[in-house]
């Protein structure tokens, strides 16, 4: 029974981990209102977003904004003002935005000057680093949200002992519900790993993006030589912007055999590789969460992750960018424990529904 309302939803989203949330939230909002999507288009050419559009059966988004890359200043502004008029073409009730780039800031900010609700989705998150990209974006975006969908218990927790004055809902991980509803569309035979690992030998499945990593050419170098060195051949698909860096590097014969550097995965073929590697390795907070739900031991290399309880049940293990040293280590005691961690800390893959429900709230 859809909802007999003039003014639809808009749900706004940019990033390749934003279309493939979207993907769940837009079936589950439309079932109940009509409801718009907008790409603001901050990411274009990784890995061909329309590939993810296919994947996932999802409808190409109404509105794309082509936004495209900038400093963070410029995409942000750019976001928030083509967001704004578009909003005032459309006239939605209410804005929903997902997790902590520039174009949930964007989004949410555009929204939140013309009055409207906004909703964000994967709420609550915290890192120490208050000044990193996305905490700022995140910090932001809770504070200005009628409702805020918390992934965790403690998410929820958390964003209610900080007084937050919108509503805060217990919805579970989006990222789940997309991986419960695409399981039985995951190859099971896994074409990336066998073309460069043949023989069913062990392999470690590796993703660094973030710019903490790729700001600093010497330490991504670092990284990917310690990584290189452990003993187990690595498939690596690099974001684009990582491989820039990598192609900047003066030379490139330093880096180890054992890495396989691939272009951008879809969506399937990222998750076979990580259900079948023998251990993750990634800077990546949705990679950190799709290996947990897998039963994969991960190894996030960042100096925190914001996805506590995957190290809390034993599934995780977080190595700072100064321990490199320690990485073998680590990895060999991981990947030797038990796989048998509660995979239902993030929500049972419902979570598209009760934030549905709960936009119908407001
Ligand atoms: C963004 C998010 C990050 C998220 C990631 C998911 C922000 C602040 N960061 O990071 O939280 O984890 O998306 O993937 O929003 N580039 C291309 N082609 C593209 C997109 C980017 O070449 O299609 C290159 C450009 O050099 C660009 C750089 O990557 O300047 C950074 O891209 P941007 O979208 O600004 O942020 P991400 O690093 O992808």
């Amino acid at each position: 029974m859809t909802r007999p309302d003039s003014h639809p939803l808009l749900l706004c989203f940019g990033t390749r981990p934003q279309v493939i949330k979207a993907s769940a939230l837009l079936s589950a909002l439309r079932a109940r209102e009509q409801t718009l999507s907008v790409d603001t288009g901050q990411h274009y050419d990784y890995q061909l977003n329309a590939l993810l559009y296919e994947q996932l059966g999802v409808a190409r988004p109404d509105h794309f904004l082509e936004v495209g890359s900038g400093s963070h200043g410029e995409q942000t502004a750019t976001i928030l003002h083509r967001v704004e008029a578009l909003i005032t073409q459309v006239q939605p009730r209410a804005v929903i935005v997902i997790g902590d780039t520039n174009s949930t800031l964007g989004g949410a900010l555009a929204a939140a000057k013309l009055r409207l609700p906004v909703v964000h989705v994967e709420a609550g998150l915290r890192a120490a680093d208050h000044l990193l990209a996305e905490e700022i974006n995140r910090r932001a975006v809770d504070a200005m949200s009628a409702v805020l969908c918390a992934p965790s218990r403690r998410t929820a927790a958390r964003l209610e002992e900080e007084r937050q004055p919108g509503r805060v809902v217990m919805t579970g991980d989006v990222a789940r519900d997309v991986l419960v509803r695409n399981l039985s569309l995951i190859p099971s035979s896994n074409e990336t790993a066998e073309r460069l690992v043949p023989g069913g030998a062990r392999f470690a499945f590796a993703t660094f993006h973030r710019a903490e990593l790729t700001d600093n050419p010497e330490r991504l170098q670092a990284t990917l030589t310690a990584v290189g060195q452990l003993g187990l051949p690595v498939l690596l698909p690099l974001h684009p912007r990582t491989r820039k860096v990598i192609a900047g590097f003066a030379d490139r014969t330093l880096l180890p055999d054992t890495l396989h550097l691939l272009e951008p995965l879809g969506y399937l073929q990222s998750i076979a590789c990580a259900r079948d590697a023998a251990v993750v390795i990634t800077d990546s907070g949705g990679v950190q969460r799709e290996a947990y739900w897998l039963g994969t031991p991960c190894v996030t290399l960042r100096a925190e992750t914001e996805w506590e309880e995957t190290v809390e049940c034993g599934a995780n293990t977080v190595v700072g960018p100064d321990a490199l040293g320690r990485l073998p280590e680590v990895i060999t005691t991981r990947m030797a424990q038990s796989r048998g961690w509660d995979r239902d800390l993030l929500g049972r893959g419902d979570a598209a529904e009760r934030i549905a429900d709960a936009v119908q709230t407001i």
